[in-house]
This record gives C-alpha cells, structure tokens and sequence, in this order.
C-alpha cells in the first residue's frame, strides 16, 4: 500500500445497464439512449451500455439489441455489454458490440441465483465464449461479484477471489472487476482482500466496483487508490442494485467519486456539471430522487 495516487482514473460507467437492471417499470429505449448522449457529452469513455441476457431474468434489458446498434454512432467511446453465455455474446456481436464482459462469483450460491449454475460450470461455460472472442479480437472483461460478502453466504474467502480471479484470466480476460455486490465491504476488509490479490496480479488488471448499500463505497475506493488501482467503476446518481441481490442499493454516485477525485487533484476527463444534466435527466424519468450527494448538494446550494 503507498499513499502515491494515480495522475489518471479510468472510470466505467454501469448506469445504463447496473444502474437500470432492477428499475421494476421499463426504462423506454429511448431514454436510456438520452442518458447514454447525456453521459457521453459529460466526457466518460467507457460506458456500460446494456446486457444480453435472458429478458425472463432481467426484462429491463431486454432491449439490449435496440442499444447497441443505436450507439454505433459514437466511434471513440468503448462500451463494453454483459454477455452471460454463447447466445449472448452471439447476440451482441452481431448487434455491433465490441467489448463484452462476463460474470462469475467467488460465491457458489449467488452464482446459482444469478446466472443458474455452479462457479465451475460458469467458467467453463465462458471458456469458448472467450476463444470466440480472442478469434473475433474482442476484449473481455470479467466481473466477480460477492467479493467482499454473499446475500446468501455471508462471509467469502479472499483465496475463493483469488482463486476465481485467476481463472478468469487465465482463460483470457484483460481486466477483473471486483465486484462488493451488497456493498458490505469495510476499508480494512478491502484492503485485506487487495493485499492478497497484488501478491500475483498487476493493479492495472483489477478494476473495483463497489455498491454503496453501507455507505463505504467512497471510503474502499480510496483503500483501492491506495493499492494503486486506477480503474473505478460507478453509476450516474447511484443508480442501480442486482436483482438476485435483495436489499442491494446502488453503485457508487459518479458525481461522488469524480468529486472525490477533482479534490485529489486526480485527472477523469469528466466534467462534473455535464454529468449533472446526465443525473437530473434521469431522475426526473424516474421520478425519483438521485442518490448522489453531490448532486443533492449542487442542487440544494444552487437554490
Ligand atoms: P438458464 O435458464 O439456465 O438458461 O439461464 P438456458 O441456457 O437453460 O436457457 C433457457 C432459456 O433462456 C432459453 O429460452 C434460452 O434461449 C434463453 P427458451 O428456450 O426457454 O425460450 N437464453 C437467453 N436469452 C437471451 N439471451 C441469453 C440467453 N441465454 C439463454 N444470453 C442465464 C441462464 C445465464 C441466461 C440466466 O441466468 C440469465 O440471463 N442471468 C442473468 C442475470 C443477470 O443479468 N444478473 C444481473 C447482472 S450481474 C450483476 O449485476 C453483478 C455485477 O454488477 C457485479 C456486482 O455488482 O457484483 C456485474
Ligand atoms: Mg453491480
């Protein structure tokens, strides 16, 4: 650990498919493109756009298609969609897509829940997805969800990170992002877990992706910067929640993390007041409130 922080971060924006997956009512397409435009114009390069999965499992996502060949029009944005399986990544190529990442978990029972079988079967499942994606020169990023706690198991062992990890990039992803998927993490858990991992992978690999459900995104993020971890992901607002993670609240604000990291005088080529319109467009479809506190705040000293 060293107190050196990164010049650059590197942030992934999920809004539009973390962020939107478990809205109960659909999002129209059309809104999630605007908030896609909105988010793009705010400066972010790396944009989550959607998922192909099944729509019985995630009908919010069941316009995923229609996305991705909506924003074949933006040529220097990367956006990367979740792909759980073959017939997934099939579909998501032949959309347009040219980045994907896949999803596995350091825990056996949420890896049930969520995508229907074990970790094993899950790995094997991705492995010809990622020889098809090697062939196609399509970059594959890999989630591993749980890895600071389950839902369902409550504690997860570092070494079944570790071990996921591994494996993961062995069979071929360029990047791990560590997902705290009910944002049980505390700083020193983080750190714990961070320790272990750099004993044997690069930090540039690692990507972080903290929910905020208890308020500690802000505080482990700093932990990862720590680590050397330039690669943060995040949701306009706060968007978010999984839905084979009950109770499970959104992912780190954007708003609060580009703050963050404009104090610490860390470059994201946002900016923050067009993320802003970004947050505010969204929310007043949802009708609802941001979870930011950054835009709470902008919004309340503004009036
Ligand atoms: P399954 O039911 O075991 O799949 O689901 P199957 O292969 O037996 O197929 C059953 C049916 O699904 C068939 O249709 C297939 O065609 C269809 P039917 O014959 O019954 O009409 N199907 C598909 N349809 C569209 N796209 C596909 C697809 N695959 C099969 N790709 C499956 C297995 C993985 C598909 C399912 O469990 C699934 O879609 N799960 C996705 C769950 C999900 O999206 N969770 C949220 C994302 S993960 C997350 O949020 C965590 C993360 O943010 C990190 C963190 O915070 O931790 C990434
Ligand atoms: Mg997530």
């Amino acid at each position: 650990m060293t107190n050196r922080y990164p010049d650059h971060v590197k942030i992934t924006e999920v809004g539009p498919r973390d962020g939107l997956q478990n809205e109960k009512t659909f999002v129209t397409t059309d809104v999630k493109l605007r908030l896609i435009d909105l988010l793009v114009k705010s400066g972010i390069k790396y944009i989550e756009a959607t998922s192909f999965v099944s729509p019985k499992w995630v009908p919010q996502m069941a316009d995923a298609t229609s996305i991705v060949e909506a924003i074949q029009k933006y040529t220097d944005i990367h956006f990367p969609v979740l792909t759980p399986n073959l017939q997934g990544f099939d579909n998501a190529i032949a959309a347009g897509a040219k980045e994907v990442a896949i999803f596995a978990a350091a825990s056996e029972t949420f890896s049930q829940k969520n995508i229907n079988c074990s970790i094993e079967d899950s790995i094997n499942r991705f492995k010809p997805l990622l020889v098809k994606a090697q062939q196609l020169r399509i970059p594959v990023r890999g989630y591993i969800s749980c890895v600071l706690g389950c839902p369902y198991e409550g504690e997860i062992k570092t070494s079944q990170v570790d071990a996921v990890c591994q494996q993961l990039l062995e069979a071929g992803c360029y990047e791990i992002s560590l997902g705290d998927t009910i944002g049980v993490g505390t700083p020193i858990k983080t750190s714990r877990l961070l320790g272990t991992l750099l004993k044997t992978i690069n930090p540039s690999t690692l990507a972080v992706h903290f929910h905020d459900t208890y308020g500690q995104a802000l505080a482990n993020i700093l932990i990862s910067l720590q680590h050397g971890i330039a690669n943060i992901d995040s949701a306009v607002g706060g968007l978010g929640g999984c839905p084979y993670a009950k109770g499970a609240t959104g992912n780190v604000a954007t708003e609060d993390v580009v703050y963050m990291l404009n104090g610490m005088g860390i470059d994201t080529g946002i900016d923050l007041n067009k993320l802003l319109q970004a947050n505010q467009f969204i929310f007043n479809k949802l009708g609802r409130q941001t979870n930011s506190k950054v835009a709470i705040a902008s919004g309340q000293l503004k009036n």
